[in-house]
Order: structure tokens, then C-alpha cells, then sequence
């Protein structure tokens, strides 16, 4: 019966409240938004829209029926976003969809669900590091500098190209009598290292960064609809949709990549001045700025340049370049690394926050949830995470990793707007200073709308999630359920 065991709400407030470990309230309502910006573009707008609408080695493509494949993954991003604007405002700490979940399902769930979310932070931020990492390298070629192949592959790319083989020093194996390449891709590790530095040292200061990173790829993205939009040929958008409903489908699922990230804002919760008005703001502002501006970009790209021959990791640069545009591509590229740069801090920020939480929890150990003493941040956990993500980023694949970041962060939409539900019957008396709209349609529309994208990812990514959430339950039934505070004081009561 311990699994099914749950936090009231008062209980999950007053601890947010009285603890030792207390973080800093810093953020508002506007640094709040710029956060949820900060985490939405990014590499899936910059690196996933050309491989969408143009298909891949292992999907079909949408065409230049990727805005509609936008225009669906938006709604059921919104449908969830109501319902995380409604837990946010109940439970404005930090979290996130773990935290809701300890409140609606109880322990097991909500271990469940914190594990998952490693998915949608660590993990997706590897596949943004990768990208990170290829658009700083065709930056600094742009400056004629030109990093050696092995130093700035994944081992797919690696084991696939003779010539970076080639290129590769080799470790010599004594014993075994064998030699092996050696490659890593330095770039992506470095600036996963750098964040985690930044993160250490404070909130406040990170926020400010992202908030300047912000601006500069609102400008970009405008920049590219407002130029690019003087090149469109309406031919190039004909056939609009060449694979039919399941190449939309297909799409949807890939670039629901893009939206990531809104959710994000919860986690710093209870770094927040004002949550109870603030997050609910910051969560629809950012999804709806972000949706605007994908529908426009992608209406422009495929209009640019036939969709045939997007399937590139840098589209946006590649339109301008093949039109003559050089500067332009330029400016592009600047502007895919910045992006990139800002979705890494917000990610790195929340995932120790989720760690902190399920320490605070017992459900990790105890040193866990360490706040450093001049800092006033979870340093152990930031740092935790930085090696968590910078050395799979190291030699990761982009597409692998994505695809297992939008399974288990769809699980996770799925389960909070369940909770949504839940809650408005088990605690209808709490107060909510959002309501999600026209409950239980809205919240029944994300967990369907979800699923339907879970369903259209490749079984390889559902065979590995389904191996991350066994590792998951084996780690709860080893150490979690021991340690749980929860249970503790429930015995001693
Ligand atoms: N939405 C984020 C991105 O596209 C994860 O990079």
C-alpha cells in the first residue's frame, strides 16, 4: 500500500516552505516567459524541421505540410499546457510534473514520472548539445577555422565515414592486440561543461544571460521570416503534403521536439516572486510567441527551398545559402547557436531541481539535496548533471536521442493533465489560481492528443523507454521505498 501513499497539498506547501534547504525567489512573471522561450527554440526548429518535412533514412517526410504537422503538435502542447498552468498555480514548487504527481497518484507514480523526466531534461539535452556542437562548427569554418573530423563526430557519423576513421589517432590494445579510433566530440562536451559552471554559481546571473540570448533569437527567427519571405516561389509548395496524413503524422511527432520546454518553467517554481500568477503568464506566453513563430518560419522554408532538400541538420542556413544569401546563412548560424545555447541553461537548470525535489523526497540520497552555502544553489546535483549529459553528448547520435526525449516527455504530459483531472476530485476545495478551461474536455484532449504522438514514434524508441523505466522501478524498489520520507513519518505517526 506504501506505493500508492500521497503528500497532501498542504503538506507538499509546507515543506516547500520550511525546509532547511531553501532556494532563492528571484524570478518573475517576464523572466519567467523568457525562460519558457529559452527552453522552446531551439534545435528542433533550427535541426528537426528540414528532416521532417523532407524524411529521413528511417521516416517519410511531411512536406510542406510541416506547418500543419506544427499547427497539431501545438494544439496538443496547448491542451497540456492549460493543465500544467492549473498544477503550477496549486503547486508552485519546485518539480514539476513529479511533484503534481506525488500529490494526484501518489509515491510509485510519481517516482515513475521524476525518473521520466530525465528523459525530456538530460537526455534531450544531449541531442541539443550535438546540434549545438554542429552549428559552432560550421561557425567557425565560416571564420575559416576548421576543427579535425574525430574531435567533432557521434559514433554513428564515425563509424559510417572511412574518412574520419581514417583521420582518427588509434589507441593501441597491447593485450588484445587490437587498435581502436578514438573520436569525441569535443564542442558539444565543452559547452555542456561551461553551462553546468555558469549554474553553479547562481540563478540570478544564468537568468539574465538567457534573457540577452532570448532577445537575439526572437531577432534571428524574425529575421529569417522577413528576409527569407522576399525569396518564396509558391511553386515550391506543391505537392504540399506528398505523404498523405501519415507523413504529417510522422512530422508531428519529430518536431513536437521544437515545443519542448514550456513546461520547463514549473520546475523554477519556487524561485519565483509571484508563482501563483506568474507561472500560468510565463507558460501560455512562451507557447504561443513559439507557435506564431514556428508556423511563420516553416511557412517561409518550404516555400524558399523545395522540401526535397531540406534534409540537412542546418535547413534555415542551407535556404539562404542556396539562393546566393552567404551573409544571411551567417547570420543564421549565429543564431541556431545562441538558440542552442539558451534551451541548454533552462534544461540543465531544471533537471537538478527535479533531482533536489526527490531527495528532499528520500527518494535519492540525502546529499542530493545539498544547497551550497555562498551560492544558494543545488550545486551537487547541478554538477551531477553536467557529467549526466556532457559525456553521452560526447559521442551520442542527435536523432536517437530526441526521438527518446519526445517519448518520455510525452509520457509525462500524459500522466500530469491525468492528474488535472484526478485532483479537481480528490482535492476540489484547494485553490487554483488558473483553472484549466472546459474540464474534463481540455485535459482528456492532451492525454489523447499525446498518446496519438507517442504512437506515431518507431518501436526501437518504445522498446528503449520501456528499458528506462525498468532501470527506473529497479532503483525505487532498492532504495527509494526504504527511504522515503513520507513513509517515515507515516510510521512514526
Ligand atoms: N524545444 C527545445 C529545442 O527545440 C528542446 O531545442
Amino acid at each position: 500500500m506504501h506505493l500508492f501513499r500521497k503528500k497532501s497539498i498542504s503538506q507538499i506547501l509546507a515543506e516547500a516552505e520550511g525546509g532547511e534547504n531553501r532556494l532563492k525567489r528571484a524570478l518573475s512573471a517576464f523572466d519567467l516567459t523568457a525562460l519558457g522561450i529559452g527552453a522552446i527554440i531551439g534545435a528542433g526548429i533550427f535541426a528537426l524541421t528540414g528532416t521532417a518535412s523532407a524524411g529521413g533514412a528511417h521516416h517519410i517526410g511531411a512536406g510542406p505540410a510541416i506547418v500543419i504537422s506544427f499547427i497539431i503538435t501545438a494544439l496538443a502542447c496547448g491542451f497540456a499546457a492549460l493543465c500544467y498552468a492549473e498544477l503550477a498555480s496549486m503547486l508552485p514548487i519546485s518539480g514539476s510534473a513529479y511533484t503534481y504527481s506525488y500529490a494526484a497518484f501518489g509515491e510509485f507514480i510519481a517516482w515513475i514520472i521524476g525518473w521520466d523526466l530525465i528523459l525530456e531534461y538530460a537526455v534531450g539535452n544531449i541531442a541539443v548539445a550535438i546540434s549545438w556542437s554542429a552549428y559552432f562548427v560550421e561557425l567557425l569554418r565560416g571564420f575559416g577555422i576548421t576543427l579535425p573530423a574525430w574531435l567533432t563526430t557521434d559514433y554513428v557519423r564515425a563509424l559510417n565515414s572511412p574518412e574520419i576513421l581514417a583521420s582518427a589517432p588509434k589507441l593501441t590494445l597491447p593485450f588484445l592486440n587490437k587498435t581502436i579510433p578514438i573520436f569525441f566530440n569535443l564542442p558539444a562536451f565543452g559547452i555542456v561543461a561551461l553551462i553546468t559552471v555558469v549554474l553553479v554559481i547562481g540563478i540570478r546571473e544564468s537568468s539574465t544571460f538567457n534573457a540577452v540570448m532570448v532577445a537575439i533569437k526572437l531577432v534571428i527567427l524574425l529575421f529569417f521570416i522577413i528576409v527569407g519571405a522576399f525569396y518564396v516561389k509558391p511553386e515550391n509548395w506543391h505537392p504540399f503534403a506528398p505523404n498523405g496524413w501519415k507523413g504529417i503524422m510522422t512530422g508531428a511527432a519529430l518536431v513536437f521536439f521544437a515545443y519542448i520546454g514550456f513546461d520547463a518553467i514549473s520546475t523554477a517554481a519556487e524561485e519565483t516572486k509571484n508563482p501563483q500568477k506568474d507561472l500560468p503568464i510565463g507558460i501560455i506566453a512562451s507557447l504561443i510567441i513559439t507557435t506564431i513563430l514556428y508556423i511563420a518560419v516553416a511557412i517561409v522554408l518550404t516555400g524558399m527551398i523545395h522540401y526535397s532538400e531540406l534534409n540537412v541538420p542546418e535547413p534555415l542556413a542551407k535556404a539562404f545559402s542556396v539562393i546566393g544569401l552567404n551573409w544571411a546563412a551567417g547570420i543564421v548560424s549565429f543564431g541556431a547557436v545562441v538558440s542552442t545555447t539558451a534551451v541548454l541553461l533552462v534544461f540543465q537548470l531544471g533537471q537538478p531541481r527535479i533531482f533536489f525535489s526527490m531527495a528532499r523526497d528520500g527518494l535519492l540520497p540525502q546529499w542530493f539535496a545539498k544547497i551550497h552555502p555562498k551560492f544558494k544553489t543545488p550545486y551537487v546535483t547541478t554538477i551531477l548533471t553536467g557529467v549526466f549529459v556532457a559525456i553521452p553528448a560526447a559521442f551520442a547520435d542527435i536523432g536517437e536521442a530526441a526521438e527518446l526525449t519526445n517519448i518520455g516527455t510525452l509520457f509525462a504530459f500524459v500522466l500530469t493533465s491525468g492528474g488535472v483531472l484526478i485532483l479537481r476530485y480528490t482535492s476540489p476545495e484547494t485553490k487554483r489560481h488558473f483553472k484549466t478551461p472546459l474540464v474534463p474536455i481540455v485535459p482528456i484532449l492532451a492525454i489523447l492528443s499525446c498518446f496519438y504522438l507517442m504512437l506515431s514514434l518507431p518501436l526501437i524508441t518504445w522498446i528503449r523507454f520501456l528499458i528506462w523505466l525498468l532501470i527506473g522501478l529497479a532503483i525505487y524498489f532498492v532504495y527509494g521505498i526504504k527511504h522515503s520520507k513520507l513513509i517515515e513519518r507515516e510510521s512514526k505517526s
